[in-house]
This record gives C-alpha cells, structure tokens and sequence, in this order.
C-alpha cells in the first residue's frame, strides 16, 4: 500500500514499548520512532535521542520526518501542549489539547469541570491559603485527603489520619513546596472508601468507545503495603467493574464530561483515563488522566484485536466513526519486575538474563520499561541491561485470572537482573473476589 504512515511514540516506558508494539501490527503503519524509547522498542522502533518533554526537538522531527501521526505517552509533553503546537503546522497528533491537559494537569480544573458537569466525586474545597487550610483541617471529620493541584509525580497526594498529619500534609504541600508551584494551590477532599479500578476511553471529542476496565496495584509490597510506586502490576478487565459500574461510568462519568467539553466548543480528542474508587456500585472519579496508564496499558492492549493505530488516526481527524473495538475474551495480567531498591534509590546497568527463554512461550509478553540495550548492534539476540526503577513488565492472557498468575509468574522465574524484585500477590484481589472459571 502506498502512503502507508510513519508513526512517532513519544515515551520511554512499559506503557510505550506496548503502544508501539500494538501499532507495529496495523498494516497502515511503515515505521515506528520511539523518542526516546528503551531497550524493547528498540525491538519494534527506531529509538531517536530526544527527550519526551522537549517539545520544539519533537516538532522539528516530526516535520523532518513527515510523521503522520505522533502518539504522546506521558502527560508532561501533554500539559505543555505538544498538540497545540504539532497542530499548527498541520501534524496529526493523538492526545488532547493544552487547555484540555489540564484534566490532569490541574487537580482543580479537574475537580471544576466535575463539580459542572454533576460528575460524581468525592466533596472538596480549594485553599491558595494555608492558613485557611489549616483551620478547615481542624473541624473536618478525619482521614482527609490532602492533594497538591499541579502535576507532583504521582506523590502530590496525602491521606491524613489526624488533624496533625493534615497539617502537616499542608505545610509540606504548601509551604515547604516539596513540589515547587504544583503547590501554590490544595485540594482538601473527603476521604472515599471501596475499591479501586481505572477505565479508559477513546474519544473523538463526539464519540467514544471504551477500553476494557483494569486495575493497577500501587504499593511495593505484597497487600497492598509499603509506599506507592509507578503500579507494580495490573490485570484487565478489573472483576469490581461489572455490568453495572461500567455502564454507570460510561452515564455518569464519560458521557456527561465528552458531550459537555464538546458543547463548550472544546472537543477532547484521544485518552481519557478515570481513576475510580468504586463501593456497592457506585463508581465516584478520584482523578482523570489524559493519556494511557502504566502499565495498565500493558494488561490492556494485549487484548485488543483492533487496529489501533487506525482508531488513533481516526480520533486525531476528528472522525472516529468505529462503535465498538473487537477485544479477546480473556483475561490480561501484567507483573512489574522492578530493581532493587525502587521507589527509592536504585541502581542501573544490571544484566538482564532469561528473556529469549521466556520469548519463546505461547501467549508471553514482555514490554520493558527501565531498560537498554548493552551493546549498540543490530544482533537480533539483543542483550539488555537495567536503566530504570520499573525494569520490565511480564504479560500474559490467559482464560482466567488464576491461569494468567500462573503463567506469568512461571516466566517470571526465567528471567534474572541483580536485586530484581516484584510483588507476588497480582491477580489474589480479583480472585478472592469473584473470578468466574
Ligand atoms: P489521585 O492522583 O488523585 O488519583 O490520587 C492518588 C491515589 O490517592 C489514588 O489512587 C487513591 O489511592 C488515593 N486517593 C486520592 N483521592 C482519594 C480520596 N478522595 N479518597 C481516598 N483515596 C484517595
Ligand atoms: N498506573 C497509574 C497511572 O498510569 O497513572
């Protein structure tokens, strides 16, 4: 076919090395760059030297390259407005506006455009003042949750047991400014209680077609303990999302938010992420991201039959004309391999061993994250070393969750890095929970 596109990934995560997998397999697509990638896509792109948040470098790529649409991974080229900018020299792009970007960029934007569009949510208030948030903390009813409003890493929200932990909370937010400007501003929320999930959908800014639910596991540490991390694993679809929380999502969270951003003139065009806490039904949005996750993405698009990389096209024209996306049946689990140390302090350049061995095994993914290649050569039997916290991430899909963790962590077992650690315990929440087989 003649016309046939080049593709740029901008990332260099597990969530990037599977967005590139997935569109190497559209016959639209000629060539995949990753900027600036990681040891696997190097597999399935050409990694080029430049940084995600490097904005002008990307353009002028792009325009030299005549990328025929760029697929933005992180939320940072996001809230800098890669799309704005890619736009206005006629590049196709899939990701929203910066106007739109702060659905994610903005914990108050966000919580604005809620509270507008009666989206549910837990109650909150807005403080620029920290003296004013001080006195609020003390006669609300305890745990209150304490949330920067700019972008903070994922670490800009706390959950504090005691007026004293909110103070605190405030102090380190507000005045300390752990995390610079993202701070001059707080959310101070109610507290919700249930079970978390995330639900993604693909929206033209007028249509939307859902992605199959998932469910992250943020902790270190097996149960859920230890501090939060990038997600240490996900498994898709998420069991607490049944028929009728994901029908209620798609009412009362996405319908309301597309259809009203759309009537104001502002179509968002490409991921829409809501993180939910969901309790006897009842799905009530935590936070929205305007890009996949990682690495839910990873449990996800394993199980997608359809061309992405047409679907993305479609939504950067404004044309998504596609009703439903075809999906395999089963059940994805995806298990983080991180080093030794992570979320903390770690260190790069251990030997990756094991993967050709797990390469070979029947319904196996492995999308690496921190990685890269030991050698600069073009030997198809790569060798790789580690250069992140998150290193990899170990896939399966399989007829149900059990047979997935079984599977999963077989292959886990083949592969070695110096100080490799993971949680044990992916798939237990939604096994003890209702898995059907
Ligand atoms: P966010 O970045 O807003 O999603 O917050 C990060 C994490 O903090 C969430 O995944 C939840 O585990 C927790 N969290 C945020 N808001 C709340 C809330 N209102 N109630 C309980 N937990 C929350
Ligand atoms: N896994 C959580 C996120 O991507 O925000």
């Amino acid at each position: 076919m003649d016309n046939k596109l080049k593709i740029l990934v901008v990332g260099s995560g597990g969530r990037e090395h599977c967005l590139a997998w997935k569109i190497a397999q559209s016959p639209l697509v000629d060539k995949i760059y990753c900027a600036p990638g990681n040891g696997g896509t190097s597999l399935v792109a050409e990694n080029i030297d430049i940084e995600a948040s490097d904005v002008d470098s990307l353009l002028e790529f792009a325009l030299k390259e005549r990328i025929g649409l760029t697929v933005v991974g992180p939320e940072a080229p996001l809230v800098l407005g890669i799309v704005d900018k890619f736009n206005s020299k006629g590049l196709k792009v899939f990701g929203p506006d910066k106007e739109l970007a702060l659905l994610e960029g903005s914990k108050i934007f966000s919580k604005k455009i809620m509270e507008k569009f009666r989206i549910p949510t837990a109650a909150f208030e807005i403080f620029d003042d920290c003296r004013a948030a001080y006195e609020y903390v003390k006669s609300a009813s305890m745990p209150i949750v304490i949330k920067a409003d700019g972008l903070a890493a994922g670490k800009g929200v706390i959950i504090a047991a005691s007026v004293d932990e909110a103070k605190q909370a405030i102090d380190l937010i507000m005045v300390k400014k752990k995390f610079g400007a993202s701070g001059d501003r707080v959310i101070i929320e109610e507290c919700l209680e249930g079970e978390e999930a995330s639900m993604l959908v693909i929206t033209d800014g007028k249509n939307i077609l859902p992605l199959a639910s998932s469910q992250d596991h943020k902790r270190v540490l097996d149960g859920d303990c230890g501090p939060n991390t990038g997600g240490m694993g996900a498994y898709s679809p998420a069991p607490i999302v049944n028929d009728i929380v994901y029908k209620r999502t798609i009412d009362k969270v996405f319908k309301p938010l597309i259809a009203g951003l759309n009537n104001e003139g502002r179509p968002y065009r490409g991921v829409l992420y809501a993180g939910l806490m969901i309790k006897d039904d009842e799905p009530l949005v935590l936070e929205f991201n305007v890009r996949f996750g990682d690495p839910e993405t990873q449990a996800v698009l394993p199980k997608l039959n359809s061309d992405l990389a047409e679907v993305m096209l479609a939504v950067s024209e404004g044309r998504l004309q596609t009703t439903e996306l075809d999906w395999d049946s089963r059940t994805c689990l995806c298990v983080v391999l991180a080093s030794g140390g992570y979320p903390g302090s770690y260190d790069k350049g251990k030997e990756i061993k094991g993967l050709s061995a797990v390469k070979v095994l029947e319904d196996i993914y492995v999308f690496h994250a921190g990685t890269k290649q030991k050698t600069k050569n073009t030997n198809p039997d790569k060798e790789f070393i580690t250069n992140g916290g998150r290193v990899l991430g170990v896939v399966s899909l399989a007829k149900s969750i059990k047979e997935a963790q079984n599977k999963v962590y077989s292959a886990v077992e083949i592969i070695h890095f110096e100080n490799m650690h993971y949680r044990k315990d992916i798939g237990d929440k939604a096994l003890i929970t209702r898995d059907s087989d």
